[in-house]
């Protein structure tokens, strides 16, 4: 009885381990899917002048300011666009993944 719940314990810890560390490198594919879900419906036609995905004109005056203070623009929200996209559950590290993810496509 007590080997068995050894056990358990154990493939517990070991598949949490392989999760967390299968989750580290994943980050671009998460501002991918962050930008799926929510940032595309306004960033991809340039709806209400949003930036579009890939216009280097568009982007390039915004770019200078780096990825944190864009990263703070989203979070507080900017012009059309509403705080934190409109999803208040969306964390930092998420919209960071999603500015990333768009200005990959500018430089
Ligand atoms: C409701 C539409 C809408 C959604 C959804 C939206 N945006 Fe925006 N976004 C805008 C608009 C409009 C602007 C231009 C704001 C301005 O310059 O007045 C903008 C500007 C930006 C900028 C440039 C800010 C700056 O400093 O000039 C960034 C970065 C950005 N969006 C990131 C995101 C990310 C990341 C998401 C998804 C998590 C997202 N946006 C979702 C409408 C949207």
């Amino acid at each position: 009885m007590r080997f068995s719940k050894l056990r358990v314990a154990a493939f517990a810890v070991l598949t949490f381990g392989i999760a967390a560390v299968a989750a580290a490198p994943a980050l671009a594919d998460d501002g991918k899917a962050v930008y799926d879900k929510t940032c595309a419906m306004c960033h991809a036609q340039g709806v209400a002048n949003a930036p579009k995905l890939g216009d280097k004109a568009a982007w390039g005056p915004r770019l200078g300011q780096g990825v944190p203070a864009m990263v703070a623009t989203v979070i507080k929200g900017k012009g059309a666009m509403p705080p934190k996209a409109g999803q208040p559950a969306l964390t930092e590290a998420e919209i960071k993944a999603g500015v990333e993810f768009m200005i990959a496509t500018v430089k």
